[in-house]
């Protein structure tokens, strides 16, 4: 990461002016077993907060609750449609993962959690005369934006068709399997629900992950001499990865193509180097110098010395807990919002950012 003091990136400031969101208490009016290991959270909205609220399909919601004495804050993308009026999110346990863990575990409805306001990129806003035809893929629990865009697109636009190839290991570990199963079997020509299992061979089902070969032979026979307009993907980079290497023979272009990667703050961070480093963190004009283990992220080290930052989803997707490397070494474990040209200038998401050299200056009154 190159030094470069003092520039501010002028759309970034004001992103993050934008970003930086209010939250609410909001109670948990209802929990829902999806699978063993997933559970979805409906909350309850005041009729005042309602305009705060208002969402698109496909965005998400950053909670945050103490967790063995500290705040901990996790974005979740909500699985009900805007059209719906309810505010629900799914939450997947992750390994080890302290959120997720106490949400399937421990959290009780009547509970209130600390909720930022609705935000995210990867969205669809059909109209009632969209006659679209949506490809959707969504592996594990990258269904949750596409559950909430499915709701959406089928309840709003009567012309509009949807397409879901949604894989994971089995059915008893599938979110949503019952409510895409009968929304399928009432539409069966508007939504057509194509399932992928690696661990269980199931009928009606294929066998394997959503990797080139199987994708290639979809194009070639399911999905054969369909035009699709719009392409919407959630779930791991390489599944990602390939789409975007294939898509563009089936009329995917960079304005119809649009991915949220899956990806949970809660698992392991890479470990990059071992060792300390000496980091200034400048914030609200004061300069505060310790030392860091080079492979703990600089938020997470900001917030142990009981610091303010600004930040939200501690998963490398709402941007602000921006800063400005001004000295020393630094990477980022995920990147999706800053561009070539911003990390170049030195902005980093603190979040996701890991010392690199044994002194460090991050300026987050700069960014
Ligand atoms: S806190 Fe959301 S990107 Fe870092």
């Amino acid at each position: 990461m190159p030094v470069n003091k003092g520039i501010k990136s002028r759309e970034f400031v004001l992103l993050k002016k934008m970003l930086m969101t209010s939250a609410h208490s909001l109670k948990v009016i209802e929990k829902r077993v999806l699978t063993p290991s997933s559970v979805e959270l409906s909350f309850q909205l005041p009729q005042e907060l309602l305009k705060d609220y208002a969402f698109q399909a496909g965005q998400y919601l950053t909670l945050a609750h103490q967790i063995e004495g500290k705040e901990v804050r996790r974005s979740y993308s909500l699985c009900s449609a805007p059209c719906q009026n309810t505010w629900k999110v799914g939450i997947k346990k992750v390994e080890g993962g302290l959120f997720s863990t106490w949400a399937n575990d421990h959290l009780e409805v009547g509970e209130s959690l600390k909720v930022f306001a609705p935000e995210g990129k990867f969205v669809v806003n059909p109209t009632a005369n969209d006659s679209s035809h949506y490809l959707a893929f969504a592996a594990g629990s990258g269904i949750t934006p596409i559950m909430s865009m499915i709701q959406e697109v089928l309840d709003q636009a009567p012309k509009a068709k949807f397409t879901l190839v949604y894989g994971n290991q089995s059915p008893e570990e599938t979110m949503f399997l019952d409510e895409l199963e009968q929304r399928s079997n009432a539409e069966p020509e508007r939504f057509n629900l194509i399932q992928f299992y690696s661990r269980t061979q199931v009928d009606g089902a294929r066998f394997g992950r959503i990797d080139t070969g199987a994708i290639k032979h979809l194009f070639l026979n399911e999905l054969s001499g369909i035009q699709f307009d719009q392409f919407m993907m959630c779930g791991p980079e390489a599944m990602i990865q390939t789409l975007r290497e294939i898509l563009p023979d089936h009329g995917g272009q960079p304005e119809n193509m649009h991915d949220e990667l899956f990806f949970s703050s809660e698992t392991a961070v890479e470990q990059t180097q071992a060792g300390q480093c000496v980091l200034s963190v400048v914030l609200d004009g004061e300069t505060s110098t310790f030392n860091i283990d080079k492979n703990t992220p600089v938020l997470d080290a900001v917030l142990n010395q009981d610091l303010d930052p600004p930040y939200s989803c501690q998963g490398g997707v709402c941007s602000s807990c921006i800063a400005l490397v001004t000295e020393g070494q630094a990477t980022m474990i995920k990147n999706q919002i800053l561009t070539d040209n911003e990390v170049a200038e030195g902005l980093v998401l603190t979040c996701q950012t890991l010392a690199q050299s044994d002194q460090l200056t991050i300026d987050y009154d700069e960014a």
